[in-house]
């Protein structure tokens, strides 16, 4: 291709071609898939806050349905994927206890199909798994290393799909969240602030701990993983995050409404046995960052913090 001619307007008009060709060529396409869910969308949000020249393709089950190996096989080759983000998953926990087979073909088949089109293709994958693949007996925060031993359907199809991703694309990474919210989508948060102002007593269970997740800070952590990876190198493996401290569901739901303003709603803690759910949940599921912020040079807002920011939004709207 020629890019100069010795003809001044010629060559500016060669110059921007040469740009617009370098750029083409040195794009990163990111294909972003469950965006539709609440990582899906907050990945929306984050994804103008990239340093790199990377071009994202959002996709949910319509465009893309990631139980569809050669859909997925097909949309890769022709928009020339290097990343793929899967925010896609069956996350109706209770109900997976019934829907296995659904369960199953999304969060462990779909994950190995994204593994197996990523190899063939020389793509990458960054997978999101959950603190559901831990029994939860611990009383230390869980290190990527710990044992798995999910007590759930949807915790043992999760954790077989991270098996079943590593084994199809050994180049890739996973990140466990845990308690995950976001002004998109329905969650803990919001479902507290409706019942905080509908209800005058609530009762809340006080014997799980964990960290919540703001949706938004992980989105920004993948962003920053992006980059991370083309700067440096793609870090593969198992990683954690989370926001930072510790809390129990009635202390974040007693947070939530003083965030929220609601004062007239008086939350009781309960235990786990008072509230018998269909999945057992982790007793204990801290997650223990350590390895992805100093991998990836990430700094993690607390809870609390991540919190505030998320309720003021959900105001706002
Ligand atoms: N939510 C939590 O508390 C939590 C905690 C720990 C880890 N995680 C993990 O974090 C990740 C993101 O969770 P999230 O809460 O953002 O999930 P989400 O809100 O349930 O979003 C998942 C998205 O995937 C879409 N989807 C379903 N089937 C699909 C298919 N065949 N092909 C493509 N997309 C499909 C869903 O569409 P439909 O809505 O139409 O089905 C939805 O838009 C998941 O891996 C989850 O396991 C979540």
């Amino acid at each position: 291709m020629a890019f100069f001619s010795g003809n001044k307007q010629a060559d500016d008009q060669d110059e921007t071609a040469k740009n617009i060709f370098l750029f083409t060529l040195n794009q990163k396409n990111v294909l972003i898939t469950g965006a539709n869910g609440q990582l899906g969308n907050e990945m929306r949000r984050a994804s103008v806050k990239h340093e790199n020249n990377f071009k994202f393709f959002f996709t949910d089950v319509a465009e893309l349905d990631i139980t569809n190996r050669d859909a997925i096989d097909a949309f890769v080759k022709e928009n020339h994927i290097k990343y793929i983000i899967n925010c896609a998953a069956y996350t109706a926990v209770d109900k997976a206890e019934d829907d296995i087979d659904l369960c199953y073909k999304l969060n462990r088949d779909a994950a190995i199909n994204l593994g197996i089109v990523a190899t063939n293709n020389g793509a990458k994958v960054i997978h999101i798994s959950t603190d559901y693949v831990y029994d939860g007996t611990a009383s230390t925060p869980y290190k990527e290393t710990a044992n798995v031993n999910p007590q759930s359907v949807y915790g043992k199809s999760k954790q077989e799909g991270e098996a079943g991703l590593m084994e199809a694309c050994p180049d890739s990474i996973i990140i466990r969240t845990a308690w995950l919210y976001s002004i998109f989508g329905n969650n803990f948060v919001k479902t507290m602030i409706k019942y905080g102002k509908e209800r005058d007593t609530l009762n809340v269970v006080a014997d799980q701990t964990g960290t919540p997740t703001n949706a938004a800070d992980l989105a920004n952590a993948i962003i920053k993983i992006l980059d991370f990876s083309v700067a440096n190198k793609f870090e593969s493996g198992i990683y954690h995050y989370s926001n930072e401290g510790v809390t129990t569901w009635y202390d974040f739901t007693l947070a939530i409404h003083k965030d929220a303003g609601i004062t007239t709603c008086k939350v009781n803690p309960i235990t786990t046995d008072q509230y018998p759910t269909k999945a057992t949940r982790p007793q204990y599921s801290v997650l223990d960052k350590t390895k992805i912020k100093t991998t990836f040079n990430i700094s993690i807002p607390t809870w609390e913090e991540s919190l505030n920011i998320c309720i003021k939004e959900l105001l706002s709207i």
